[in-house]
């Protein structure tokens, strides 16, 4: 049974690709600090016939990385799929960033992912090779939040790096970048700003904001061997919000008479 770690698994997307992933087949890792919710979901999971198992860590602490690697290994002897998705938010203006803060934001974000790749390259060459999916943002493309956005940028970065790197062991590394979910990652934010939920839904072509599950979607394919050839990209979980704005459609026809001195419409 092919096995996959899943940091953040108590959290929505997190819990969401663990199930996913389960009924994929997977046996599933829970790895999150929030014991309790952890439990609860693999609890549901395996009432559901999956399996699944949790680590509660904290990722933050001094070697808790290479430690859980190492009780993944102990335990199931390999690691095929390790979707790097715990993540936080904070410091987001220039002129108030407190530099703990940051730190933070980048630790979880960024070298946290890092440093389970690095732990997980020798388990899953020896497994044969597997998938890394690092759950990125969208903001990479928008500029939103000092810290969050230059982290989640990183991990794009990161992304592409270790694709090369680790192609050579047959382990594929890719990211997803949702936009704005439908998730209680955002409560504080859109309690704050009522709007904000409005706006990303109209940006939508799609006309409405992204779930946990759509997120989870991406992220099964990409740990499946549907996505066999696909290492180095980013698959926007975004429902066209990814686009630069367009002008009214209708008059952008009108607009265009000639194109390379042919008309636009024919
Ligand atoms: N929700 C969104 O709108 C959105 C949009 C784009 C990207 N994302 C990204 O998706 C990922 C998951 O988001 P979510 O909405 O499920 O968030 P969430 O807050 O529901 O889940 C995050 C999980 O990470 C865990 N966690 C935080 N710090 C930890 C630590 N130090 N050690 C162990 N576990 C820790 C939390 O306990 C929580 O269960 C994040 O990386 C986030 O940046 C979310």
């Amino acid at each position: 049974m092919k096995v996959a770690l899943v940091t953040g698994g108590a959290g929505a997307v997190g819990a969401a690709a663990a199930r996913m992933l389960a009924e994929d087949g997977f046996r599933v890792v829970l790895a999150d600090r929030a014991a309790e919710r952890t439990q609860a979901i693999c609890d549901e999971i395996v009432r559901d016939g999956g399996a699944a198992v949790v680590e509660a860590v904290d990722l933050l602490a001094d070697g808790a990385c290479q430690r859980l690697i190492a009780r993944v290994a102990e335990r199931f002897g390999g690691l095929d799929c390790l979707v790097n998705n715990a993540g936080m938010t904070g410091a987001p203006r220039i002129d108030t960033v407190d530099v703990a803060v940051w730190n933070a934001v980048l630790a979880l974000n960024l070298t946290v992912p890092m440093l389970l790749a690095q732990a997980a390259q020798p388990l899953m060459k020896q497994s044969g090779g597997g998938s890394i999916v690092n759950v990125a943002s969208r903001v990479y493309l928008a500029g939103t939040g000092v810290a969050y956005t230059s982290s989640k940028s990183g991990l794009i970065g990161l992304t592409r790096v270790l694709a090369v790197q680790l192609g050579p062991d047959n382990i594929r590394v890719n990211a997803v970048a949702p936009s704005f979910l439908n998730t209680p990652f955002n409560e504080k934010i859109v309690t704050e700003n009522a709007g904000l939920a409005a706006s990303f839904r109209k940006m939508s072509p799609l006309g409405r904001l992204g779930t946990a599950e759509d997120v989870a979607g991406a992220i099964a394919f990409l740990a499946s061997p549907r996505a066999s050839f696909i290492t180095g990209d980013v698959i926007h979980v975004c429902g066209g919000t990814q686009l630069a704005p367009q002008p009214d459609a209708a008059g952008a026809d009108h607009n265009q008479p000639e194109l390379h001195g042919r008309s636009a419409i024919s």
